[in-house]
């Protein structure tokens, strides 16, 4: 790695220690939650990282759909590390500038109305908790509306709130009794939407695309059907891009034309930086958390703030987003002529890849070895989500490499093996 900011060994870290000895300390010290790390990844630069053993990997993930500026950003580092040097934290007794900057900003590019209002929390998880709870106070018990949709295959987060709007029985039967009056319905029909939403419906949570679920975009016209039928419902619509939104789609929303009640982010909008938020849309629903229902320590910390303020600010001067319809139709274009590919979904740089095989963990393996970062949902499925600045020049050498790498899986193939991706 050649950028001055990361190279060299860091304070508090041991550069000598390789591979190995680290994936062993990590099992005798960390809770076996996410299974054994593939690497133990030490430094990155752009859309490369590096590892213990001085490997370098194009990035093709990043952190999944996390990393928006890719590794070690000199916009991102300099505003995280001016604002810790100039304020670090204050409790939500008081305020900061970047705090009440990034709220203006957010609502400025969700074209929110007069009276719309932001919450910031640390993570996708609770800016959904948040917005369950939101929903909570749009339910009237006495007059029979408690109900609260999500859909089939939705991954809303994994705190209680956030995992009774997660659909997967898997995560969720660990962990029952969930908080009630959450029911799934089939993924993209719109007859069962329709049929679903009256008014004992408190408010519909949507991705606008799927994103554990394997990149599963919602059908053409589904959203405006919800915002249709939550309206005159009186239910809230409620829309999750976790993963979708800040430019991941060649938008600052997938859900752009579609005004929701509600909207929740993370991921990628502090580029690396943990922050998350609901935008709450018009009075009504701004008024619906008054003083006093909701809290955080760390939600709107400056130095969260200034970091999302930095990612937004590259997205917004660089061009970035053209960058991504380019770069993702690209990708998408070349990935769907490859015999080993079934079906390419998606939009910018969220892409979904089903192959014709139940490979897909052995190729994310593979890939690895060959010096690529990418991901399985499901057996079959692989998905990227790599940095909004990744070039053409580096989506051609995955290009070039993946015939290989499918080859070589298809050679030694063990069809059934799944481990799923996790989030
Ligand atoms: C759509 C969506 N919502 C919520 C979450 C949860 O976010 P976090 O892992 O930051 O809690 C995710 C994470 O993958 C997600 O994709």
């Amino acid at each position: 790695m050649n950028n001055p900011e990361t190279s060299g060994t860091q304070p508090g870290t041991a550069a000598a220690e390789s591979q190995n000895e680290w994936l062993n300390r990590y099992e005798s010290s960390l809770m076996g939650v996410f299974g054994a790390p593939q690497r133990a990844l030490v430094r990155g630069s752009g859309c490369y990282v590096e590892d213990a053993d001085g490997k370098q990997y194009l990035d093709l993930l990043g952190g999944i759909a996390v990393n928006s500026l890719g590794h070690a950003h000199p916009a991102l580092v300099a505003a995280v590390s001016d604002q810790l040097g100039t304020l670090g934290h204050v409790s939500n007794f008081f305020t900061s500038p970047p705090q009440v900057e990034l709220a203006e900003r957010l609502l400025a590019l969700a074209d929110a109305p007069q009276g719309s209002k932001v919450f910031f929390a640390n993570s996708g998880a609770e800016a959904n908790e948040a917005a369950f709870k939101l929903a909570r106070r749009n339910s009237d018990p006495a007059a029979g509306r408690t109900r609260i949709l999500a859909l089939e295959g939705a991954f809303h987060g994994r705190t209680m709130g956030a995992l009774a709007l997660t659909a997967k029985p898997a995560y969720r039967e660990p962990f029952e009794p969930l908080p009630g009056g959450v029911e799934h319905l089939p993924f993209g029909d719109i007859d069962a939407l329709l049929a679903a939403v009256d008014e004992t419906v408190a408010a519909v949570f949507l991705e606008p695309i799927q994103g554990e679920a394997g990149v599963r975009p919602l059908p053409e016209g589904y959203l405006q059907a919800a915002r249709d039928a939550t309206r005159a419902a009186g239910a809230l619509l409620v829309i999750d891009e976790v993963q979708t939104g800040i430019g991941r789609t060649g938008k600052w929303f997938a859900s752009e034309g579609v005004m929701p009640d509600a909207m929740t982010l993370a991921k990628g909008l502090g580029g690396g930086f943990p922050v998350g938020a609901l935008i709450t849309f018009g009075e009504r629903t701004s008024g619906l958390l008054a003083a006093g229902m909701h809290g955080t320590t760390f939600g709107g910390n400056p130095v969260a703030a200034a970091a999302a303020l930095a990612t937004l600010t590259v997205l917004e001067s660089r061009e970035v987003l053209a960058n991504v319809r380019a770069t993702g139709d690209y990708l998408r274009r070349e990935l769907a002529a490859m015999d080993a590919v079934a079906e390419v979904r998606g939009e910018g740089l969220l892409i979904g890849i089903e192959l014709n095989d139940d490979v897909a963990p052995a190729v994310v393996a593979a890939a690895l070895k060959a010096g690529y970062i990418i991901n399985s949902t499901g057996p079959a499925t692989l998905r990227l989500a790599p940095p909004l600045i990744l070039t053409a020049e580096q989506a051609g050498s995955f290009l070039g490499a993946l015939p290989d790498i499918l080859a070589t899986v298809r050679a030694a193939a063990t069809p059934g093996t799944t481990i799923e991706g996790k989030p």
